[in-house]
């Protein structure tokens, strides 16, 4: 048995930051700006948080007694942190229903796509959410560093997906490292080719059903055809270009070597900090005046 190298940084400390969003509050429909089709690309993402962060602590739990003492105590915070965004996700998607969307289509293709991969062995549990955990951590480091994403968007809703950016980016290397741990025996060239199979399949399937699921929610506004398809585009792959701009880091993803810690990104925890420090939620004002 081979001892495995973890590029983690090993200062990093995860801590789970228990913070409620807008509860006291009814959310607007179009609370991305007024927005149609930003407010539909990030209903629809949320849909997949409540189900798919529960698979994602259910797929690396299953590792945690053999992990190294560092590792297990990772996927411990990792765990705490992902229950507590499925807790957040699940409120704010009830606001999102509160205000008229149906998200039953979307929610049903999630348990869809997660019934398919459970079927897999735990170590392809694991692959899976390995890669949709560079999804998440490379998504969120192009929201908190280029602030159009959330540009005219609901205050408090902002802050949810700034909070869980923040410890999307904190937590990155935990199905990285539980990967690398599952695997530990196998040959380097067996590891990259499962590793980069499940990526382009669950890539695949991320864009086709994200799309998709924005697709319903524009269409419930009213928002159809070449017109929803166009404005979907613009704003994924040109203005703000989420898409675009996470490519290159997708990319790197199956280059030998990766690891999510390459990019040491945690400056911008520490100016998200900073922040919420100065401009607090209003829920935080409640409780500490409380
Ligand atoms: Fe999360
Ligand atoms: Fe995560």
């Amino acid at each position: 048995m081979t001892a495995t190298i973890l590029p983690t940084p090993a200062d990093l400390s995860i801590t789970p930051r228990d913070r409620r969003f807008g509860r006291d509050t009814a959310m607007e429909r179009l609370w991305h700006g007024g927005r149609v089709e930003a407010t539909a690309i990030y209903n629809a993402l949320s849909t997949t948080f409540p189900a798919g962060e529960a698979y994602f602590v259910e797929s690396v739990r299953k590792f945690r007694a053999d992990a190294p003492d560092k590792l297990a105590e990772e996927i411990k915070a990792f765990t705490t942190q992902e229950a507590i965004h499925s807790r957040e996700h699940d409120a704010f998607n009830k606001r999102a229903e509160q205000a008229g969307y149906d998200l039953s289509k979307l929610n049903a293709q999630v348990e869809k796509r997660l019934a398919i991969t459970r079927s897999r062995p735990p170590v392809v549990n694991v692959a899976a959410t390995m890669a949709l955990e560079h999804f998440t951590a490379i998504l969120a480091h192009q929201l908190l560093a280029n602030p159009s994403h959330l540009e005219g968007a609901d205050r408090e809703a902002a802050e949810l997906w700034r909070w869980h950016a923040c410890e999307e980016i904190e937590h990155k290397g935990v199905g990285y490292d539980t990967w690398l741990h599952a695997t530990r025996d196998w040959p380097r060239f067996k590891r990259w080719k499962v590793k980069a199979k499940v990526m382009l399949y669950i890539t695949r399937n991320f864009l086709v059903d994200r799309t998709a699921g924005a697709l319903e929610l524009m269409r419930q506004d009213g928002v159809t055809g070449v017109d929803a398809w166009s404005r979907l585009l613009w704003y994924q792959w040109v203005h703000p270009g989420m898409f675009r701009n996470i490519a290159g880091a997708w990319a790197k993803y199956f280059l030998p070597g990766f690891h999510p810690w390459n990019e040491d990104d945690r400056a911008l925890l520490a100016t998200y900090e900073a922040k919420a420090k100065v401009e607090p939620s209003s829920k935080r004002k409640v409780r500490s005046a409380a």
